[in-house]
């Protein structure tokens, strides 16, 4: 008899299967958000920030340019992979990256003086759990980022991906009209007690609007269907009269908003909420 699959190697085997698509068409993306995030942090050599759920590394890259010493944390070994290889391409000596889970750290208190997320800890199924390691791993009076998306109506990607799903193929969307886990801190003061209640102090929420370029549908389905593992699965419910269906009405949707070309810009509502340990 096999024994049953933990609910975190199931998550493990989710992300891991996305890694290399995600790496490829989701990073490019993200490590100019990333980007965003790090130009508001004081950071340089001999600051040591570690970052949780990196990915393929959209803020650990960019942190670590600054000469700053970076951890790198992801559940999924083959995400560790791909940051590796972008670190080693860039030469960045001062990063490591590091299979482990955001929920429970094997790194002692009080270690970093920056601790950061973006769409990492809001993803975790346990998101008390990954925030209260971003806490206990941060000094006292280091910081904890978290980046994440504001209401899902205004992350373009995700309500256009969703709407095209809904239209082609209505029987295969939840029941639920709830907004996915993602979305769940996208209130601001929702999230500025989510980060108080994790016992930080002077916390702020900002909205950031993030622009993302698609050079077309297929660009389009390439991200959205690498993202979040929801999509893909999603997507494998459909007929294949109802996957031709979801494509065009997506096509639709890109050329509606640029007025006929097969690209779009599209925006999403993006929060960085940060505090004080
Ligand atoms: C949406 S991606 C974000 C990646 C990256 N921060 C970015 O913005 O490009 C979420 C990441 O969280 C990782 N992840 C999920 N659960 C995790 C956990 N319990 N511990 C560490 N990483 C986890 C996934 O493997 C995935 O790489």
């Amino acid at each position: 008899m096999t024994a049953p699959t933990a609910p975190t190697d199931q998550l493990r085997e989710a992300w891991d299967a996305l890694a290399d698509g995600f790496d490829r068409h989701l990073t490019p993306h993200t490590i100019a958000f990333g980007q965003e995030i790090v130009s508001r942090l004081e950071l340089g050599p001999g600051r040591r920030v570690i970052d949780i759920g990196a990915g393929s590394g959209a803020v650990a890259i960019p942190a670590a340019r600054t000469g700053a010493e970076v951890v790198a944390i992801d559940l999924a070994p083959t995400m560790i992979e791909r940051l590796t290889a972008r670190a080693r391409a860039e030469g960045l000596a001062t990063l490591s990256a590091e299979v482990g889970d955001g929920t429970a750290l094997d790194v002692g208190d009080d270690r970093f003086d920056v601790a950061v997320s973006l769409n990492g800890v809001t993803v975790f199924p346990d998101l008390t759990a990954g925030l209260d390691e971003m806490v206990r791993v941060t000094r006292p009076g280091g910081e904890v980022v978290v980046g994440t998306f504001g209401p899902l109506p205004e992350v373009e990607f995700v309500a256009f991906l969703l709407a095209a799903m809904r239209a082609a193929a209505p029987e295969a969307m939840p029941a639920s009209d709830a907004p996915p886990p993602p979305f769940r801190l996208a209130d601001p003061t929702v999230f500025a007690d989510t980060l108080r209640a994790a016992g930080l102090r002077d916390v702020t929420v900002e909205p950031v609007t993030w622009e993302i370029p698609f050079a077309s549908v297929d660009d389009f389905l390439d991200v959205g269907m690498h993202g979040h593992p929801l999509p893909g699965q999603l997507r494998a419910g459909l007929t294949e009269e109802q996957a031709v269906a979801f494509r065009q009405v997506l096509d639709g949707m890109l050329r509606e908003r640029s007025g006929g070309e097969a690209g779009a810009v599209l925006r999403a509502s993006m929060r960085i909420g940060r505090g004080t340990v």
